[in-house]
Formats: structure tokens, C-alpha cells, sequence
């Protein structure tokens, strides 16, 4: 029997929670796709920060490496200093194992859950491809002559070719393989940048224009990242594939959320191709939410659906996002936010119910 070894990364919030209805799936279809799933548990979050104080140790990334996946739920604490475990857990990951891409789609499963009039599931289907380890995350600056009325804060954005050049090429081979999504149109592929504003963006301009001879069958698109924000609204059905830098994806990822219905259904994957990747819902560890059981765990679960279609596992992937698909259109589970009446843990068997019946 094939067998696998996750990492697990409940973290801080609402992320141990969704986090265990995540795994409550995955251990189903693992039962029924006749493969087996080692879990090795990782305490590191802010509620850990402040028992022991220790961060991610330098030794735990080697063993990360060492991993088919990991799965993670949010990481940040409000009684920790902002940013710092999640530079050690988030940024120690995607740095510590290089990867370098932020995998993001944005897929509407059912009409009634988006805040826009009149578009539906074939409108909002696409794929934000973040480059995931460089740009304004670079943690490349600091403080001069910190609190005083002279202080300076300076922060470095880092592009390299390499950096933009490998994610525009992931995009493009994403644009390939979604060919089916576009039922006979040209796969697309938009770059997302301010390099109007921010002149040295324009090696991102240079690179895809370098990456896309390679790909004469897609087509090429670009918007500047405000205009982006615009038409997601707009005319969210022009997007196919985009790739943007770290910051522009993080941030127009929360809209693409929006769009899907809210921060409770959006999943992503960490990837680095080939290598141990890390698979998360996109929200936080929304604290105000936390322990209550009223949180969505479906961004966990379609993570944990990402996860099995990188590691091979893509049926069991398929019967996931079949059975979120079939729950919300259904209304079996009629919203993605905190104000559906089902909670965190009803929500997670009601997914396990469905792939136990979708089977008979
Ligand atoms: C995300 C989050 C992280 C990011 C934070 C928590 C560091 O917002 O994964 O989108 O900015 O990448
Ligand atoms: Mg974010």
C-alpha cells in the first residue's frame, strides 16, 4: 500500500480547527483510495511562541525536506509581536525550502455565494500564480535611527530573473494544462505588475516576454495591478492564468477570495516543484473566531485536495472538490463565512458523509 508523510501545522486561531476537519477528509479518502498517511505533528505557532519561546529551529526545515507534504492552518497570535512567527513558520517554510511558488486559485463553486450581480461558476475560474520568495517579503531592509523623529524604515524589493522567470514559466505550463477549463478558447496568461509606477518591475516585463516565445498557442495579457483589481470585479471572466509578484498576489488573492465567496473557502498550495511543498487555506488565524466551531474549514479541506493532486493522489483530489462543489451548490452547506448555521466540525463531516455516499 502506497504511504505517505504529512507534516501538519495546526498553528494558532481558528487553524487547529479547520485544520482537523482538513485531515478528518483526508483520512477518508485515504481509507478509500487504498493509501495510508503518516502524520507528523509540528507545535509551531504563536500560542507556542509564548509557552517556550522557540521558533522553527533550523534542523526542523531540514527534516521538512524530508516530507511528501505539509499542511498547514494559520499562523499569528495577538499577544505576539506582529509578523514575527509568522516570518519564522509562513516565511521560514516558503524561503527554508525554496517554494517559489504561491499556487492561489479562484474558483466560484456556486452561484449564490458571489457578492457580484449575474456572475457564475464559468465566470470566475481562475488561477493566481504568486511568486512566493522574493519581491517586498525579501525581509531585505530595516530601521535608522529607530523611534526618534529622524527614523528611517527602508525595505528592498527583490527581482530576480530567476525568480520571475521560473514563476512566469510555471504559469504558462499551468495555462497549458487548463486547456480543458477553457473549453476550445486560447489559454491566457496576464501579468500583473506596477511597472508604470515602479520602473524596475520591468524585469518582469522582460522575462515574460522571454518566457512566452516558448508558448505561441497562449495568449498574452497584462494589467497594471490596480486596473487588475478593477477588472477581477468587472469582468473577473477575462482572467485565465495570472502571475504577479509576492505582494500583488497576496493581496489581490483576498479579492479573488471575495469573489469565490469569502476567505472561508480559499485554498493554496506552496509549491516548489518536485519538492516537499506546503499546502494552507488563505485566511488567518482570525482569533475573534477562534474556539467558538464556527469557522469554514472548507479552505482546509480544498487545501488538503490541492495537497493529494500534487502528490499524485489526483481522484482523491477530484472527490474532494466534487463533494464541496455538490455540498454548496446543494446549499447542504449554505455559506463559506461565520454565518452559517453549521459549525466547523459539522461542516467536516457533512464533506466525509458526501464522498461516503458519492461512492455507493
Ligand atoms: C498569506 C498571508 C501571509 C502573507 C502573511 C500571514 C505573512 O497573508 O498567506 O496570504 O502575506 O503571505
Ligand atoms: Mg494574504
Amino acid at each position: 500500500m502506497k504511504s505517505y508523510k504529512i507534516g501538519v501545522i495546526p498553528g494558532d486561531g481558528i487553524g487547529p480547527e479547520v485544520i482537523q476537519e482538513g485531515l478528518k477528509v483526508l483520512d477518508a479518502i485515504a481509507a478509500r483510495g487504498g493509501f495510508s498517511v503518516e502524520k507528523v505533528h509540528y507545535p509551531y505557532s504563536g500560542e507556542y511562541y509564548l509557552k517556550t519561546k522557540e521558533l522553527v529551529p533550523e534542523s526542523v526545515i531540514d527534516e521538512w525536506r524530508g516530507l511528501d507534504a505539509i499542511l498547514m492552518g494559520a499562523i499569528g497570535h495577538p499577544d505576539v509581536e506582529p509578523g514575527l512567527v509568522e516570518r519564522s513558520v509562513i516565511l521560514g517554510l516558503r524561503f527554508g525550502l525554496d517554494l517559489y511558488i504561491n499556487l492561489r486559485p479562484i474558483k466560484l463553486y456556486t452561484e449564490h455565494l458571489c457578492p457580484i450581480k449575474g456572475k457564475t461558476p464559468k465566470d470566475i475560474d481562475f488561477v493566481v500564480v504568486r511568486e512566493n520568495t522574493e519581491g517586498l517579503y525579501s525581509q531585505i531592509g530595516g530601521h535608522l535611527k529607530a523611534r526618534t523623529e529622524d527614523e528611517v524604515a527602508l525595505v528592498t524589493g527583490v527581482y530576480t530573473w530567476k525568480g520571475c522567470e521560473r514563476a512566469t514559466r510555471y504559469a504558462f505550463e499551468l495555462a497549458k494544462e487548463r486547456s480543458h477549463v477553457n473549453a476550445g478558447s486560447r489559454p491566457k496568461v496576464t501579468l500583473v505588475d506596477k511597472a508604470n509606477a515602479i520602473r524596475p518591475q520591468d524585469i518582469w516585463t522582460r522575462t515574460f516576454a522571454h518566457v512566452s516565445q516558448d508558448y505561441p498557442e497562449v495568449e498574452l495579457d497584462h494589467a497594471y495591478v490596480d486596473a487588475c483589481c478593477m477588472w477581477m470585479i468587472k469582468n473577473p471572466e477575462w482572467f485565465d492564468v495570472i502571475v504577479t509578484t509576492n505582494l500583488f498576489g497576496d493581496i489581490i488573492t483576498d479579492l479573488g477570495a471575495m469573489l469565490q465567496g469569502g476567505m472561508g473557502i480559499a485554498a493554496s498550495g506552496n509549491i516548489h516543484p518536485g519538492k516537499t511543498s506546503m499546502f494552507e487555506p488563505i485566511h488567518g488565524s482570525a482569533p475573534k473566531h477562534a474556539g467558538k466551531d464556527i469557522a469554514s474549514p472548507l479552505g482546509a479541506i480544498l487545501a488538503v485536495s490541492m495537497m493529494l493532486d500534487y502528490i499524485g493522489e489526483h481522484e482523491g483530489s477530484q472527490r474532494i472538490e466534487s463533494a464541496v462543489e455538490h455540498l454548496l451548490s446543494t446549499r447542504a452547506i449554505p455559506s463559506v463565512d461565520t454565518s452559517s448555521a453549521l459549525s466547523t466540525s459539522h461542516t467536516g463531516d457533512l464533506v466525509v458523509d458526501h464522498l461516503a455516499r458519492a461512492e455507493t
